[in-house]
C-alpha cells in the first residue's frame, strides 16, 4: 500500500454531482499513508458538500481503502473551486441544470431578509422578481415565510397550482413563476407546524415543483433573527442575501444581526435596500423623512457591502383589472426604482 495506489482507487470513485470520476475533477485534494499503522488520511473535493450524497460516498471511499490494506480511514471533504465547477456545468444534463439543488445548475438564488418584521421584505421580493422579468429574465420567486405568507395576495394570484406527472407547477404572474405556502392552507387557515415539517414543505418547493429554466429564484424569507429564520436559512441553498431596513438607525441595527445571521449560514451579502425611506409631497415635491434617515447607508457600511436603493413611502396605482395592490406598474416612480435596482442586481450577479 502506497500513495498512489490509494490514489488510483480512490480516483476511479465518481463526484455524485459532477458524475465524472475523482480523478477527472482533481478531487483528491491529499493523500497520506502511515504503513505503520495501516493508517491512511485523505482530502476529497467535491461538488457540494454536507450531502446525503457525501456519507454515500465517504462509504465507498473507507471501503475500497480498506481493501486496499488499510486498518483505518480518515476523509475529510471540501468544495471544488468554483472555477472547477465552472467548467463542468456546461456538461450538465437538461435536467441537472434545472435541479435547484444541484450543484451544476445555473441559477443565481437570492434571499431577502430583514431583523424585524414589516420592513416590506415580501413588497421588495415581489417587486424585484416582477422587475427581473420585466428586464427579461427568467424568475421564479419563493414565499419561504411559511406560518406568514403573503405573496399571493401580493400579487392578486386567484388560481391555483396544478399537479402535472407528479410535479407541481408554479403559478405565472407577471411573468414570475410563484409558489407559496399560500397555494396549500384552505381558507387562510393558520399553519401550526413545527421545525420537521418546515423542512418537509421547503424540501418540496425545491425538489418537487417544475420550475424549468429559471436565471433568478428570489426567497421571500420570513422576518427575524429566531429560530424559524435560523431553520431556514440553513435549509435553502447558498444564497446572495439582501437585507432590507427601514431608515431609523436602531432599525438598522436590528438588520445587522440579520446580515450576520447570513454570513454565519454560509450566505453572501448583495447588498441592503431601505424600505420607507421618505415620503414625497405630490404638491411641493418636498421630501420628508417620516421614519428618521441614514439608516441604510449605516447598514451597509456595518456590513461592510453597499446599498442597492431606497425606496420612497407610496402604494402602488390599483387597477380592477388586473389587481395586484403591492406590485408597482413599470412606469410608477416606484417601479422605476425597481428597475433601477433588478438592473444592479443583474450588474452585480453578471446574468
Ligand atoms: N414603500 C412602501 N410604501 C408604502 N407601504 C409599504 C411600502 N413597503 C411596504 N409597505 C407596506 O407595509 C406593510 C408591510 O410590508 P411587507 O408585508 O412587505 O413587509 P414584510 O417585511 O414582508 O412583513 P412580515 O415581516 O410580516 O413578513 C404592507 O402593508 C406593505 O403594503
Ligand atoms: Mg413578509
Amino acid at each position: 500500500m502506497n500513495e498512489q495506489i490509494i490514489r488510483d482507487v480512490v480516483g476511479e470513485l465518481k463526484d455524485p454531482f459532477l458524475h465524472r470520476t475523482l480523478a477527472e475533477t482533481d478531487g483528491i485534494v491529499s493523500v497520506t499513508v502511515k504503513p505503520e499503522k495501516q493508517h491512511v488520511s485523505v482530502k476529497l473535493a467535491i461538488a457540494k458538500i454536507n450531502t446525503a450524497e457525501q456519507m454515500t460516498l465517504q462509504m465507498k471511499v473507507v471501503e475500497v481503502i480498506k481493501a486496499a490494506g488499510a486498518d483505518s480511514v480518515g476523509i475529510r471533504f471540501e468544495e471544488l473551486p468554483a472555477e472547477t465547477l465552472e467548467k463542468f456545468r456546461g456538461t450538465a444534463t437538461e435536467s441537472e441544470a434545472q435541479d435547484l439543488l444541484s450543484p451544476l445548475n445555473n441559477i443565481e438564488f437570492i434571499s431577502i431578509a430583514s431583523g424585524k418584521g414589516g420592513v416590506g421584505k415580501s413588497t421588495v421580493s415581489v417587486n424585484l422578481a416582477v422587475g427581473l422579468a420585466r428586464l427579461g429574465k427568467k424568475v421564479g420567486l419563493i414565499d419561504a415565510d411559511i406560518y406568514g405568507f403573503s405573496v399571493p395576495d401580493m400579487m392578486g394570484i386567484t388560481e391555483l397550482p396544478v399537479i402535472r406527472e407528479n410535479r407541481i407547477i408554479p403559478v405565472e404572474r407577471f411573468g414570475v413563476k410563484v409558489i407559496s405556502m399560500g397555494f396549500f392552507v384552505e381558507d387562510n387557515a393558520p399553519v401550526v407546524w413545527r421545525g420537521p415539517m418546515l423542512g418537509k414543505v421547503l424540501d418540496q418547493f425545491f425538489r418537487d415543483v417544475d420550475w424549468g429554466d429559471l436565471d433568478y429564484l428570489i426567497l421571500d424569507l420570513p422576518p427575524g433573527t429566531g429560530d424559524v429564520a435560523l431553520d431556514i436559512h440553513q435549509m435553502i441553498p447558498a444564497s446572495k442575501e439582501i437585507v432590507v431596513t427601514t431608515p431609523h438607525p436602531t432599525a438598522a441595527f436590528v438588520a445587522a444581526r440579520a446580515g450576520a445571521m447570513a454570513l454565519q449560514t454560509d450566505h453572501t451579502l448583495l447588498g441592503v435596500i431601505e424600505n420607507m425611506a421618505w415620503f414625497q409631497s405630490q404638491s411641493t415635491g418636498e421630501k420628508e423623512y417620516v421614519f428618521g434617515k441614514g439608516g441604510g447607508t449605516r447598514l451597509a457600511e456595518e456590513l461592510r457591502t453597499e446599498l442597492l436603493g431606497q425606496i420612497p413611502l407610496g402604494q402602488p396605482d390599483w387597477n380592477e383589472t388586473d389587481f395586484a395592490p403591492s406590485v408597482y406598474a413599470k412606469d410608477h416612480p416606484i417601479g422605476q426604482t425597481y428597475a433601477t435596482i433588478a438592473q444592479e442586481i443583474i450588474d452585480k450577479t453578471s446574468k
